[in-house]
């Protein structure tokens, strides 16, 4: 019998081609899953990497709730077009932090994984108000109603708590201090430094965002937009060959 006939065994015979196509399909599936359980971790560790400030935290809340992931995405993919144009691909670790993750699908606007330092503040809160302003052919819509919208803050201990429940490292010292931290770093005159201390000074900026007093979401969004791939300090990172 020649190797076609005895194929035609198993092509003919309904419940061995599926018994087999199972064990095919296994075994293919177990190589593919079992290593991941031995692996000490998926996500290789980078230097730099923290958690979101209570400002920035919030301000990627207001990311989501208005929708920009619909027109942009923050995954720079490691192909020469991309890497030219937005900057380093980007590392799983770099969105480690990220519940939900804000990779989007589609890029109506460019891509935001690296737009943190771009631009300045007044340029965010220029186009925010009224994109055509700085960018007249812009199909961005207006975020006006951003400043006029003032954030107490109050809710930042559960907030952190919340993303300390799904895995984010928040110590009960950043879950504590999370109003006044929120508070500090949209003004420079506050006492920061307890800021600066559970977060880092390398990454963090305090500024006045909007250049008016109070916390507003304004304030919050571009502190996001600021530290968006930021974080990693590109002029040291060398990613590690041997995981
Ligand atoms: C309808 C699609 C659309 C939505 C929704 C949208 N944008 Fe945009 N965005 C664009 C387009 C198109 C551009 C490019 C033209 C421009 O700069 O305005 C852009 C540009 C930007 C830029 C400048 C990026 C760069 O590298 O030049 C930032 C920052 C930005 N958007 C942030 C946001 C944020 C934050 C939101 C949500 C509050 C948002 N966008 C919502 C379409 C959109």
């Amino acid at each position: 019998m020649g190797i076609l006939d005895k194929h035609r065994v198993i092509e003919t015979n309904a419940t061995l081609l599926l018994v087999l196509s199972f064990l095919v399909v296994t075994i293919g599936g177990l190589v593919q899953i079992v290593p991941l359980f031995y692996l000490e971790n998926t996500i290789e560790d980078v230097e730099g990497m923290r958690p979101y400030t209570p400002l920035e935290l919030t301000g990627r809340d207001i990311y989501v709730r208005e929708g920009c992931y619909v027109c942009h995405s923050q995954m720079i993919r490691p192909m020469r077009d991309e890497v030219e144009r937005y900057g380093h691909y980007s590392l799983a670790a770099e969105s480690k932090y990220d519940h939900p993750f804000q990779w989007g699908s589609k890029r109506t606007g460019p891509d935001l994984a690296r737009v943190g330092g771009r631009y300045s503040d007044g340029w965010h809160q220029d186009h925010f108000r009224d994109p055509q302003s700085v960018v007249p052919e812009s199909v961005m819509p207006k975020y006006d109603q951003l400043e006029r919208t003032l954030i107490d803050g109050e809710y930042m201990g559960d907030l952190l708590r919340t993303h300390a429940f799904v895995g984010v490292p928040y110590t009960s010292d950043m879950i504590e201090a999370a109003q006044a931290d929120f508070a500090a770093q949209a003004d420079p005159d506050s006492d920061y430094d307890g800021l600066l201390e559970r977060y880092g000074e390398e990454s963090v900026n305090v500024r006045n965002f909007d250049g008016k007093p109070g916390v507003s979401e304004m304030d919050a969004l571009i502190a996001y937009m600021q530290v968006l791939g930021t974080m990693v300090d590109f002029s040291t990172f060398t990613p590690d060959a041997s995981r």
